[in-house]
């Protein structure tokens, strides 16, 4: 199977979405110069040319992608070809209009934007596959060809008619027989027994909450009948070019796809990362999402698309200050990317995203904006030692997107509970600690951890809890959230409230009751080492057996129970996280954790807002802060981007970033 090696050839890509048909072809030469220019090496072309390619339903032009790939080569300019399908043109909806996806109250989402397709309709796939095929068949042999980019960010739904039937096709793989069904989905409660195949449909919009089964379902089969799009396209492009890998991007942290079944299928993992600059926290996130995407690729993954200044898709759209598009670049590159990419080449000057920011923007090559974008390819490409090498962690965040679909539905004990919320306060606390950590699904192998972390999955299989249960048995250090375990895969509450096997591993008798917090309410609790902190969320009357209170509630119902406990199981440890504690509770908490489990952060006593990774035999150091910071170095090292030498320490100026390399490691 082909891999990012194929791509990348040592080195790390650089470029961006390249739609060449939004311009008159004398630009196009315009562009390659400056393609040179900015040391760009692989662009992305066709993503939304659907109907410049098929103007109508059988027809061809293929003139002008002949030209352009031409151009393009004859530049150095390597492409990753889209095939056009995630934007059908007009002709498909007005000649097929089924092929259009409908709402849950049943309107037509029409054409006119983008993503206007049902992922069930064989129409759509039929001609999605015909294009596919051509475009393969006329460019699989291109020698600027190097990667393959199906579709773009898949997450589209429907609840249509030929999604219904779709939906029941699947659901009879799942289940067999209908009774299987009614038992999966509790149908016994208020009168929703199936009585026949037809009956079924997706969950429509209705008068009160919908059958949590049927919802949780929904969310499978939608994920399922997206990723049979995906398959089919690359399946006809992998029997044409076996050895170009293909791939798609992902949004970033996106609850619509389950990310371990796609990324299995894709021989390259990418993902679109757009953290907003005024967001206090977007070093974190963006160091989580390159967690995540480097964890699902199990390697060095592809950073698709990002901007190069302002989005145009939040209230308020915010430019880079100069350094930070540099700084989130490399973190990307830190973190596991072998690709650096934007949205998009040349900022477009009609069309919805005419004020989104591209890497030549408006203002033209004269600009502060293609400045930088000129210093950073000259930049990556001094960081060619760095691709295809790995980064190593030995924390893991365990996350599951059937968990995630069960928890985001209505009708829980609390609607303020998120999946996102706490993986972001989790993963932040351990980033905060410099503490690398991979995610891993709770099927995983855990071995290799020194600590896991579950900041919640309310859903878990019974393969996944003689997981967890097995991995602390054996040494393990487990750190697990609340309403964790609660739930059977059919989203059925486990005996108990919370599963028997996980209640003894954390040591606790009984949770007697969940007592959720009100947004702005904040419990108390205080533990020896851990001293009092905040507890926002989530509280509960918790009875333990074996673990010990680390901190306990003071004040208000439920005063002295215990807010957090640790329990010795086996030969490991588990610990239980009753409430969201405070950032720097929770910092200290996962601190503690890991340095009992052996785990050290990648630099000692860093300053506040300096990130460190490691990445093969370097050392990343990152100036999210915006004053000055020194860091003190164990040894000399010289800087990949300066060529400088470093011996005892080094200082970072606001937004630096410094690739440090141990001597022997430059040739
Ligand atoms: C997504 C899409 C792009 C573009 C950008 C804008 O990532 O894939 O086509 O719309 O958003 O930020």
């Amino acid at each position: 199977m082909p891999d990012l090696n194929d791509a990348t050839r040592g080195r790390v890509l650089y470029g961006g979405d390249y739609n060449p048909e939004q311009w008159p072809e004398r630009v196009w030469h315009d562009d390659i110069r400056l393609m040179r220019r900015a040391g760009v090496t692989t662009v992305t072309v066709g993503v939304f040319s659907w109907a410049r390619l098929e103007p109508r339903p059988g027809a061809r032009d293929f003139g002008w992608l002949d030209r352009i790939l031409d151009l393009l080569h004859e530049g150095g300019i390597e492409v990753c070809l889209a095939t056009p399908t995630a934007s059908p043109p007009p002709w498909m909806g007005s000649r097929h209009p089924e092929t259009l996806p409908r709402d849950e109250s049943g309107t037509v989402v029409w054409y006119g934007s983008r993503n206007q397709f049902c992922a069930s309709s064989p129409v759509y796939r039929e001609h999605a596959l015909r294009i596919t095929e051509d475009l393969a068949d006329r460019y699989g042999g291109h020698p600027a060809l190097r990667m393959w980019h199906v579709g773009n960010e898949y997450g589209t739904h429907c609840w249509c008619d030929e999604t219904a039937r779709h939906f029941r096709r699947w659901l009879r793989t799942r289940y067999g027989g209908l009774d299987a069904l009614n038992e999966a989905w509790g149908t016994a409660f208020w009168s929703q027994r199936y009585d026949s195949w037809e009956e079924i449909i997706p969950p429509r919009r209705a008068q009160y909450l919908i059958n949590p089964g049927q919802a949780l379902d929904f969310r499978r089969f939608t994920s399922d009948a997206l990723l049979e799009c995906f398959t089919a396209e690359r399946d006809a492009l992998a029997a044409r070019t076996p050895h170009t890998p293909v791939t798609t991007n992902f949004m970033p942290l996106f609850i619509g796809q389950d990310g371990w079944a796609w990324a299995a299928e894709e021989d390259v993992v990418s993902v679109d990362l757009y953290p907003d600059p005024k967001d206090p926290h977007a070093a974190a996130y963006g160091a989580l999402v390159q967690d995540l995407t480097r964890s699902q690729a199990g390697g060095p993954w592809v950073l698709m698309e990002q901007a190069a200044g302002p989005v145009n898709w939040r209230g308020v759209n915010h430019p880079k200050p100069d350094g930070l598009m540099r700084l989130w670049s490399l973190q990307a590159v830190a973190r596991g990317a072998d690709a650096v990419c934007f949205f998009q080449w040349r900022q477009s000057r009609q069309g919805s995203e005419k004020f989104h920011s591209g890497m030549v923007p408006h203002a033209g090559e004269h600009s502060r904006t293609f400045a930088r974008v000129r210093e950073l390819g000259a930049e990556l490409r001094e960081l060619a030692p760095v691709a295809g090498t790995d980064v190593p962690a030995r924390a893991a965040i365990l996350h599951d997107w059937h968990s995630w679909w069960a928890t985001a539905q209505d009708g829980r004990p609390s609607s303020l509970v998120s999946c996102e919320r706490l993986l972001r306060a989790w993963h932040q606390a351990l980033w905060e600690r410099n503490l690398t950590t991979d995610f891993a699904h709770p099927h995983a192998d855990l071995t290799d951890y020194a600590l896991v972390a579950v900041p919640q999955l309310y859903l878990l299989t019974d393969e996944a809890l003689d997981n967890l249960a097995a991995y602390v048995r054996g040494g393990g250090t487990l750190v697990c959230g609340f309403f964790t375990g609660v739930a059977d895969e059919d989203d059925r509450v486990r005996p108990g409230g919370v599963d028997r096997r996980l209640r003894a591993l954390l040591g606790i008798r009984t949770v007697h009751e969940w007592w959720p917090l009100d947004e702005g309410e904040a419990l108390t609790a205080e533990g020896a080492w851990l001293g009092a902190f905040h507890g926002t969320l989530w509280s509960e009357d918790l009875e333990p057996s074996t673990a010990e209170p680390v901190a306990r509630i003071k004040g208000g119902e439920l005063d002295g129970r215990p807010a957090v406990t640790r329990n010795a199981y086996g030969t490991g440890t588990a610990w239980y996280v009753s409430t969201l504690p405070e950032p720097a509770a929770l910092r200290a908490l996962l601190g503690r954790a890991a340095e009992e489990a052996g785990l050290a952060p990648v630099l000692p006593g860093l300053p506040e807002g300096v990130e460190a990774v490691r990445r093969g035999p370097y050392l990343f150091l990152l100036n999210h802060g915006r004053t000055p910071a020194v860091v003190p170095l164990p040894s000399a090292r010289t800087d990949l981007l300066t060529g400088r030498a470093h011996h005892t320490g080094v200082r970072l100026d606001r937004f630096a970033v410094m690739v440090l390399a141990p001597p022997e490691s430059l040739g």
